[in-house]
């Protein structure tokens, strides 16, 4: 199969996710907090931190799309806002899986920005650094990767590989 060599094994991962938990409580503010997570990608990473953070916290959902098929970035990006959740005046945490380009990360960072919250925390799972094209960082970074396409734990080629429990290279026959 063409995404056999693990980078980031589960082991890895979820010993990962209480210490971002740990690192992110201690940047927000006390009380509640309302955590995004982009779709799709960071459907699986977004759940798993938003629950090892253990505090009061309400879920919203932002659909991106940049890809589409094929691992080569189109530059365009499409942001479908309906399952946000209410932004204005609370403390908010925004979840993606990787951060490429970042034109995903910045137009979302513009989006929520707009709507005024009170504050506004970003934390990828990955950071590919190799590939910016914007000025763009993540307050928080699981893990700093080289220039490979990777898929599994929440992240595709073309929509498959998501349910994968690790992080694998994607290397196409
Ligand atoms: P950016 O806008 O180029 O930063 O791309 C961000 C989005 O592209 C991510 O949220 C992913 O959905 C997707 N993406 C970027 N790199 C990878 C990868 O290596 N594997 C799978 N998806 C990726
Ligand atoms: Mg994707």
């Amino acid at each position: 199969m063409p995404a056999d060599e693990i980078l980031i094994s589960e082991t890895e991962i979820q010993n990962r996710l209480p210490e971002l938990a740990a690192e992110i409580n201690e940047a927000l503010p006390d009380g509640p907090i309302h955590v995004v997570i982009i779709l799709k990608g960071a459907i699986i990473f977004g759940v798993d931190l938003a629950r090892a953070l253990m505090r009061n916290a309400t879920l919203g959902f932002l659909a991106a799309s940049s890809y589409g098929a094929g691992t080569k970035s189109k530059g365009r990006v499409q942001i479908d806002t309906e399952h946000l959740g209410e932004i204005e005046g609370r403390n908010v945490l925004l979840i993606d899986d990787i951060l490429d380009t970042g034109h995903t990360f910045a137009k979302t960072i513009d989006i929520l920005g707009d709507k005024r919250p009170a504050s506004l925390r970003t934390c990828v799972l990955m950071d590919k650094p190799a590939r910016r094209e914007t000025e763009i960082q993540a307050d928080h970074v699981g893990f700093t990767i080289e220039n490979h396409f990777v898929v599994g734990y929440g992240l595709d080629c073309d929509e498959a590989y998501r349910t994968l429990p690790d992080i694998r290279i994607y290397a196409p026959e």
